[in-house]
């Protein structure tokens, strides 16, 4: 298929891109490369500099390239900042989401597959958390997500698109050709900063809080390695239904909690990390992991780097040799 990455040269968008050029597929990444890198988007494929809300700019490039699919990963997403400034996440996120569906409804495509989050579920009551679980965001970036999932839904049902949302949950690790990796600027998440601290460039890793109600009163999330997410992504796009929605949750279905992920970085690179205790950060809920069933119930697909060192090795494998990241 000729498919449109849009936030192609970002972290998961990069990935999507390889992948789907190493399955054959003809792609065009999108990016504005605000957060995105160049050196990022796989040599097999085209990257064409364009805000996705663009709508003129990215119909044109939808007709040119005779695109049939787009993956929509362009977005902002730290919940901390949404909270700070919500304009920012409700124009990228929201509002840009409408200008990619005019610019595909333009172009006459109607296949989409639009990244979401766990996020869209709040604090939720039990885990792990099915599809089914009420979503009441907590975040404006997950209350942001959450109405792109409704808008994709009414845009479905009058104009048959066909669409997936699948909610990500702790997306780490990095390609295992060890080709690309994660380079956020700032880098905020816990796997990266606790590597980047090994390697001498933070003098510790801050604990957002230890007393939450867990094991050892430190967050627990479900880490998921950045090449199953993309190929679920892969499995998603062939299975999309005109007019209809497929939402599904993204992870492995295991929690580990702050210090887990911190003894597991020590135990993968050998080196010292140390911590320090500060204040919860806004907006944290306790627990999430997935209930990550329904992916395979419905397709046969679930993640395969299932061991947490597997996925930590990746990511210390590529920031070992890219301690710059893509600079
Ligand atoms: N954490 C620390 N210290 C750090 C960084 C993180 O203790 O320096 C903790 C956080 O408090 C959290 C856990 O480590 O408990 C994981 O934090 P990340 O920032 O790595 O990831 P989040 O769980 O906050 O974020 C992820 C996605 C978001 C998504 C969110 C949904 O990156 O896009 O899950 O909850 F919105």
């Amino acid at each position: 298929m000729n498919i449109a990455v849009l936030g192609g040269a970002g972290y998961i968008g990069s990935h999507a891109v390889k992948l789907l050029a190493e399955r054959g597929h003809r792609v065009t990444a999108v990016d504005n490369l605000v957060n995105g890198h160049r050196a990022a988007v796989d040599a097999a494929s085209r990257l064409v500099v364009l805000d996705a809300g663009d709508t003129a700019g990215l119909t044109a490039v939808l007709k040119a390239e005779k695109i049939e699919a787009v993956m929509h990963f362009a977005a902002s997403a730290y919940v901390g900042e949404s909270v700070r400034n919500p304009r920012l996440y409700y124009r990228n996120n929201v509002a840009n989401t409408v200008r990619v569906l005019d610019a595909m409804h333009l172009a006459g495509v109607s296949r989409l597959v639009f990244s979401s989050t766990c996020a869209t579920y709040g604090e939720p009551g039990k885990v792990p958390i099915t599809e089914e679980a009420p979503q009441h965001p907590i975040s404006p970036y997950g209350r942001s997500k959450h109405m792109v999932e409704q808008m994709l839904l009414d845009t479905a049902r009058a104009e048959n698109l066909a669409f997936a949302a699948p909610r990500y949950f702790n997306v780490a690790g990095a390609a295992l050709d060890g080709t690309l990796g994660e380079d956020h600027r700032p880098e905020t998440h816990l796997i990266p900063i606790a590597l980047q601290t090994a390697l001498g460039q933070h003098e510790q890793v801050d604990i957002y809080g230890a007393d939450y109600p867990t094991p050892d009163g430190t967050c627990v999330r479900d880490y998921i390695h950045v090449w199953d997410l993309v190929e679920a992504h892969l499995v998603l796009l062939e299975n999309l239904q005109p007019g209809r929605g497929l939402f599904y949750n993204l992870g492995v279905g295991r929690g580990y909690s702050v210090r887990e992920i911190i003894d597991a970085c020590h135990r993968v690179t050998g080196r010292n990390i140390p911590t320090r205790l500060v204040a919860r950060r806004p907006g944290d809920p306790p627990v999430l992991y997935a209930a990550p069933e329904r992916m395979f119930k419905d397709f046969g697909w679930k993640a395969r780097i299932t061991e947490l060192d597997s996925i930590i090795a990746s990511a210390w494998r590529w920031l070992r040799n890219h301690p710059r990241g893509y600079q």
